[in-house]
């Protein structure tokens, strides 16, 4: 039905002013001040941000994966995402090499259709490159409407891709107009590593870390910005964890190539010392890349502040302590990379960016939601307050202090890895297409009200990125 709601600050990408916002068949038909009530619902914002729903470029839902299945499933995970101020997640459908590309789609389709809450998205990873795999991308973007494709230079023996695949999806991709993203480690020389580590009884967590050094992380995300160069093409580089990796990519956007960055709240908030929790504690915080030292925090803030990284994704990949994480005890290798962020993307990025004023408002809004949606080719039915915008709204309390914790979240492990951390701000309702999803910090919403996203083309969406691109 008809909502008007009332009395918000309405903050985007580039203006933050008061104004009430009219929502009608689930979308934005009128934004004015002092709107009258129209015969509308109601619903007052008042001291209240209203901030466009958050887009995370960057899930892993019920995704087998070290040997295990993610937790978080297209239910759970979008609920606690909600719950989070996210209205439109983008998830990793993965691909068997031999298997017609449509099974691993239809399969991605199955786990979401009846369970999502909030819509959604796939990208779809690209492990090899044939003609055959070729002559079955155009359908891919065109009729599925999956414009991205991921390769991982990492995880050898499991989903690593080779360097040929990599230059080969990024040539294909961009006569396609798709985004190519890649997991930028090199995996050979982490392979190398981690069995020499292992032969000398170097077991626990923290060597998951030392096995990954920041340095290959840096020559992956060189080399894919490289290729990408070569190509002409475009990368979007996933889950930037250090320094190195950040300079790269500024290196190859200031050469002119068509470089994104994205980065994550754990990188941003936690580091290395985490791993080395006793009591095999350490393994909450194994991801891939690693935890780095502290001090690259600074770096990754300062270039999202800066531009030089566009968005944050959660990488939303969780497992529980008990029975998934625990499958490393004694071998650091088998423990299940990834951790559960997507409920408190939006939120760190408020407490600890805007309000510690590492970034504005406006780039809160950007990099959480914005750029994510212009990049995937969402914007601007996503990512934006405007007339004629889905109504996926977040109305936001930035007033509110409290606690993160296991025993409140709604994601569904058994841990949180910002446990008794504080922050201030957090969203107090959630609308989807003009439905809310949560009201007053209570889930409203139903499993399989989310709608998956067809999405538009890069080079279609490209206008939209022409100005970043020219002023960095
Ligand atoms: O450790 C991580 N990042 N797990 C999720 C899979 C991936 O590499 O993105
Ligand atoms: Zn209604
Ligand atoms: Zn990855
Ligand atoms: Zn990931």
């Amino acid at each position: 039905m008809k909502k008007v709601i009332k009395n918000g600050t309405i903050v985007t990408a580039t203006d933050t002013f008061r104004a009430d916002v009219l929502v009608e068949n689930g979308v934005i038909s009128m934004i004015v001040d002092n709107l009258n009530d129209q015969g509308a619902e109601v619903v007052d914002a008042t001291g209240c941000y209203l901030f466009p729903g958050g887009v995370d470029p960057h899930t892993h839902f019920e995704m087998p994966f070290g040997g295990t299945v993610t937790k978080d499933d297209f239910e759970t995970g979008t609920i606690a995402a909600a719950f989070g101020g996210t209205t439109t997640v983008i998830d990793f459908c993965l691909t068997d090499k031999g298997a017609p590309l449509k099974n691993a789609i239809d399969t991605w389709h199955a786990k979401s259709k009846e369970k999502s809450v909030i819509d959604y998205g796939f990208h779809l990873m690209i492990g090899e490159i044939n003609d055959d795999v070729l002559s079955q991308l155009p359908s891919v973007i065109n009729e599925e409407g999956i414009t991205s494709f991921k390769v991982f230079m990492a995880y050898k023996n499991v989903l690593q891709a080779d360097d040929e695949t990599l230059f080969k999806t990024l040539i294909a991709a961009k006569d396609l107009g798709a985004l190519v993203m890649v997991h930028a480690e090199n995996g050979d020389v982490i392979e190398y590593l981690t069995k020499q580590a292992l032969a000398q009884g170097n077991t626990d967590p923290i060597y998951h870390a030392l096995t990954r050094p920041a340095e290959i992380e840096g020559e992956a995300t060189e080399r894919a910005s490289t290729f990408t160069g070569l190509a002409n093409s475009q990368l979007y580089v996933v889950h930037v964890s250090c320094a190195d990796a950040a300079r790269k990519i500024a290196e190859a956007r200031n050469k002119g190539i068509d470089v994104w960055g994205e980065t994550c709240p754990q990188y941003l908030v936690l580091d290395q010392s985490y791993l080395e929790k006793p009591d095999f504690e350490g393994a909450k915080y194994v991801w891939s890349p690693p935890l780095r030292e502290k001090w690259n925090q600074e770096v990754l803030w300062n270039a999202l502040k800066t531009g030089q990284l566009q968005t944050v994704g959660s990488d939303q990949c969780s497992f529980d302590f008990k029975g998934q994480k625990e499958l490393g005890r004694g071998d650091f290798s088998k423990i299940p990379n990834g951790g559960p962020i997507v409920e408190d993307r939006v939120s760190i990025l408020f407490s600890e960016g805007v309000l510690k004023g590492r970034i504005s408002l406006n780039q809160f809004v950007d990099v959480t939601s914005t750029k994510a949606a212009k990049l995937f080719g969402l914007y601007p039915k996503k990512g934006t307050i405007a007339v004629g915008a889905d109504a996926d709204l977040v109305i936001f309390d930035p007033t509110v202090e409290r606690t993160i914790s296991a025993e409140s979240h709604h994601m569904a492990v058994d841990y949180s890895v910002f446990e008794g951390m504080k922050v201030t701000g957090e969203p107090v309702s959630v609308l989807s297409r003009g439905e809310f999803v949560i009201r007053d910090k209570t889930f409203v919403g139903k499993p399989g009200a989310g709608q998956f996203l067809k999405r538009a083309k890069y080079g279609e969406v490209k206008a939209n990125l022409t100005k970043e691109t020219l002023t960095l």
